[in-house]
């Protein structure tokens, strides 16, 4: 795997100062601006969708917790808590392969269920629900 590859992560612009947006590399350099979040019905603001290029992912924190968005087809969009199952590193979206990654023990997610194709993990990624509200993405 290239390094490269950990970096076709993009960051999604924050809403205002409603959410907690930033940036990973999957070998867990994340980075990220908190501010007070606000919960609606839908969930938390993460950003907009336009932010997720298809077939592309964009990282997120809500309540602290790093999350990853994909959007695998045009206005499909996927949601997981980016901390893997086995021993807590960031995952990280992989383009080419299409698949989260792990970067420290290399166990490997499915882009739109989270479930595990490759061990050691042995549980598939939390999985958020998502929903586009007038352009913009909300987890819950
Ligand atoms: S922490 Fe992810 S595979 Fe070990």
């Amino acid at each position: 795997m290239d390094r490269r590859d950990f970096l076709t992560t993009s960051a999604l612009s924050a809403i205002g100062a409603t959410a907690a947006l930033g940036t990973t590399e999957a070998a867990g350099a994340a980075t990220a601006e908190r501010t007070e979040l606000s919960h609606t019905s839908a969930g938390t603001p993460i950003g907009k969708a336009s932010s997720v290029p298809v077939g592309g992912s964009a990282t997120f924190t809500v309540a602290g917790k790093p999350g990853i968005v994909l959007q695998p087809k045009a206005g499909q969009f996927v949601a997981f808590n980016s901390t893997c199952t086995h021993e807590g590193c960031p995952v990280g979206f992989v383009r080419s392969t299409k698949l989260l990654v792990c970067p420290c023990h290399h166990s490997e997610f499915n882009e739109v269920t989270g479930a595990v194709v490759r061990g050691p993990a042995q549980r598939a990624l939390a999985k958020f629900t998502v929903t586009v509200v007038k352009g913009e993405l909300y987890v819950k």
